[in-house]
């Protein structure tokens, strides 16, 4: 008789991506069983490099949704509906070109929103169609300390109302249009950030910006708008993201306390799909202690009935 001793089970190891965000890690086949160590491991691995990567995983809807739980408590998005089948995926189908190809973190307009979000790709473009992430901490540690200072004391307001202040609508874009206002935003809210946040778990300091953000309190418009490209401009330096370049199965997983993300729209009419997952998040909080708030918490959109925004009307008439 002769003895085949079982191979241990790999360690897991990892990769850094780039000097400021990112991680690949190898040695781990994410599943809902994954063992608490490996849980651990990856959910430490997340809070250090913001994003982690694994390559060309196994999973379908519910495995993801069950992976997710094994993190935290799912949370689906309020106002579009999870992908057939499924409590919790949230579905990113790509038509006509499409994506979410502005910096953001997601659902930033809830006071409690995510504290992580995990991604699979489940279908692939010929080209094109990466993601982008970037570190809002080490953005924020960037400033130089008079703009840390300014930083520390605004507030912005976030809304998931009204795509118009953000450049991911293109005219005449109908089908988009009519999605945003009687989908996305059928039902509307607010939320009063601070424009930095102490992380909950590391401590760190990070920026709260993106594409939801509508603006800066006690700011006109103008100077809101420029102080937020102002501070945007920290977290976007090619040296402070990290892009990943899909394959099917990938699945990536990001702190979405302490990154922003966007992808890129360079795939042509060729079919993308991903889902996602989020988990539960905290309310932030400012660095003086104060909490975020929520002003508006899923009031029916008055604009919900018509059949085109009004003031999309205008402007393509004009
Ligand atoms: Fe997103």
């Amino acid at each position: 008789m002769s003895f085949h001793p079982q191979p241990s089970p790999a360690r897991p190891t990892l990769t850094r991506l780039g000097g400021n965000i990112g991680a690949e890690i190898h040695g781990i086949t994410l599943s809902p069983d994954l063992s608490e160590q490996d849980v651990a491991f990856v959910y430490k691995a997340m809070l250090e490099y913001k994003v982690i990567f694994f390559r060309q995983q196994s999973l379908d809807s519910a495995g993801q949704e069950q992976l997710g739980a094994r993190f935290g408590t799912l949370v689906a998005h309020p106002t579009v509906a999870s992908a057939k089948g499924t409590n919790h995926i949230f579905e990113l189908k790509a038509q006509k070109g499409r994506a979410a190809n502005t910096w953001h973190a997601d659902m930033t307009f809830m006071a409690t929103y995510p504290k992580a979000s995990i991604l699979r790709s489940v279908h692939t473009a010929p080209y094109g169609g990466a993601t982008l992430w970037a570190n809002t901490a080490t953005a924020y540690q960037a400033l130089p300390q008079p703009l840390q200072e300014l930083a520390d004391k605004l507030w912005a307001i976030h809304t998931n109302d009204d795509y118009d202040h953000t450049d991911l609508v293109v005219e005449r874009d109908w089908d988009f249009i009519r999605w945003s206002a009687n989908v996305f935003a059928a039902r509307i809210f607010e939320t009063r950030h601070p424009l930095v946040r102490v992380h909950p778990e590391t401590g760190e300091k990070s920026l709260i910006l993106g594409n939801f953000v509508k603006r800066l309190v006690d700011f006109n418009l103008p100077d809101s708008r420029a102080l937020l490209d102002l501070f945007l401009s920290y977290v976007t330096r090619p040296e402070n993201t990290i892009t990943w370049h899909w394959q099917p199965g990938d699945v990536a997983m990001w702190d979405n306390r302490a990154a922003l993300h966007r992808a890129i729209a360079d795939f042509g009419d060729h079919p993308r799909e991903l889902q996602r997952v989020t988990l539960v998040g905290d309310t932030p909080v400012s660095v003086d202690g104060r909490k975020s708030e929520q002003i508006i918490d899923g009031q029916p959109n008055p604009r919900l009935l018509l059949e085109t925004p009004y003031h999309w009307t205008a402007r393509a008439e004009a």
